[in-house]
């Protein structure tokens, strides 16, 4: 068999004429593009990437490429005598030759070569990754540096970009400014206490003077909501996407001291079903997109990673999200049979494991929690004036496995509310900026955030955090 194939990669070389198509300088392809050609006629390409296998038989050797641009690789084929000693698993390279009708029924076209070139060796030894062998998340977490090179965080990485543009356009499609804020801000906007503070590393501290580099503490962003809601104020409805910080002390698998939200922010959002509303086409539309258009790398994640989790996904496109006030959520987790590591109390914040169950209780539905108690939240959540269970305007959406995906509220735009209650907070000061936005032409409006690696997670079913992002922070941890 081998032999044959053999014969016809000669017999081909042989009979190439020399012409004017064979004296052009062979085109440029991505493994993508050679692979979706549908009829190769033998034309003359060049293809760059790196070895996944090298396989040697007497007559023929069999050297599988990938460049990243596709979960499947480039099958090339050629003489023995073609492939240099240092052809590797590993090695980067550049092949020439013919791509041709592979007769193999697994794909449809191979690269018949005439030219092999290492372009970098590869220490084969040294190199983490091990030939055909399967690594697990967990082992390649431990080499950032080269785990892009395996097929799955390669069909992450794709689809974390799909995602991201997805998450564009949706905004793009629905008439969203997208705005640039700030990542050093001398606000901390969840007044949660867990904000890096940012100082120059070169900084003179002359006595007497102001030690700080901007004359304020600054930090890095916990959120760019603050800004955004500058901006609603003129633009009506806009949206962030970019990376935010928190110096959570935390290991779990849904926290990172660094991670990118996606923000929106709409004037003239008059109630929270507005703001549910955003977040539930958001989800969906953009699911949509990345299953449609990444079929092949979503099924390396819902066949081989997450078995189960395509029809999960399905479950949470097909059905309306539900909606329930923290009060019923509390009553929920209060007759459950569970027993809970945290007793469920009205005035409590809801932990991870209530929120999965509050999912689970809802048939593995997406929910949004609603109307959350006042002294639990931050200073901008619009005030119910509900009496004695005194809420804010506030809405989480819980999904399977994850708990909490989005937070989001109605913002208090009644200078006097907000006013009084920074007054409490002894933060009037710093925060008369945002009050005055209030009288500047306000209107009621609202917003939400999404944690971008907490929705991968979510509909890829990867269970830790750290794996669908390409270089994880995390606290005793910030590699390369
Ligand atoms: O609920 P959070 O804290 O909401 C805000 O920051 C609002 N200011 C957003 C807004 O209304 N514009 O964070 C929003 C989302 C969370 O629901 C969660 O998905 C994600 O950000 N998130 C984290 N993701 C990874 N690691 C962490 N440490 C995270 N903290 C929050
Ligand atoms: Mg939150």
């Amino acid at each position: 068999m081998f032999g044959a194939r053999c014969m016809r990669l000669v017999l081909r070389r042989c009979s190439s004429a020399p012409c004017p198509r064979h004296a052009a300088t062979p085109k440029l392809l991505r493994v993508r593009e050679a692979l979706e050609v549908r009829d190769p006629a033998g034309q003359d390409i060049k293809v760059q990437g790196w070895v996944r296998s090298v396989r040697s038989q007497k007559d023929v050797l069999f050297v599988h490429m990938n460049d990243g641009s596709s979960l499947e690789n480039l099958q090339v084929v050629a003489d023995p005598g073609l492939g240099p000693s240092d052809l590797t698993f590993g090695s980067s390279v550049e092949v020439q030759g013919k791509l041709i009708k592979s007769p193999h029924k697994r794909q449809n076209v191979e690269l018949a070569a005439e030219n092999i070139r290492v372009v970098g060796p590869c220490d084969v030894l040294a190199f983490p990754l091990k030939y055909k062998t399967h690594h697990p998340l967990d082992y390649l977490r431990q080499f950032p540096h080269v785990r892009c090179r395996t097929n799955s965080l390669g069909a992450l990485l794709r689809l974390r970009s799909e995602a991201t543009a997805a998450i564009h356009s949706f905004f793009k499609d629905n008439g969203y400014l997208h705005v640039h804020t700030p990542i050093i801000t001398s606000n901390d906007c969840e007044g949660a206490g867990e904000i890096f503070q940012v100082e120059s590393a070169n900084e003179k501290r002359v006595p007497g003077e102001n030690p700080h580099f901007f004359d304020v503490p600054a930090f890095l962003t916990v959120s760019g909501q603050l800004h955004l809601e500058v901006m609603a104020g003129a633009f009506s409805k806009v949206y962030t996407f970019g990376p935010t910080f928190r110096a959570d002390d935390s290991q779990s698998r849904r926290h990172l001291a660094e991670f990118y939200m996606v923000e929106a922010e709409l004037s003239f959002a008059e109630s929270l079903q507005d703001i549910m509303q955003a977040m539930e086409d958001l989800f969906k539309k953009v699911t949509d997109t990345v299953l449609s258009s990444c079929p092949r790398d979503v099924e390396l994640f819902h066949k081989h990673v997450a078995p189960g989790q395509e029809a999960k996904v399905e479950r949470m496109l097909k059905n309306r999200f539900i909606m329930m006030s923290y009060t019923e959520a509390i009553e929920v987790l209060k007759r459950a049979r569970q027993e809970f590591i945290y007793k469920p109390e009205w005035g409590r914040d809801l932990q991870t494991e209530h929120e999965r169950y509050l999912v689970q209780h809802c048939g593995e539905i997406p929910v949004f929690v609603f109307n959350y108690p006042y002294d639990l939240k931050p200073f901008y959540m619009r005030d119910n004036e509900d009496g004695a269970q005194h809420t804010v305007a506030a809405v989480d959406l819980l999904v399977p496995a994850v708990g909490e995906l989005c937070g989001g509220s109605l913002r208090e735009d009644r200078p006097d509310f907000l006013q009084s209650r920074l007054q409490r907070l002894g933060l009037e000061d710093t925060y008369q900026w945002y009050i005055d936005l209030r009288r500047f032409g306000s209107t009621p409006h609202g917003g939400f955030g999404m944690g971008f690696e907490r929705y991968l997670r979510c509909i890829l079913g990867v269970e830790n955090i750290k794996d669908v992002i390409p270089f994880p922070r995390f606290s005793h941890s910030c590699v390369l």
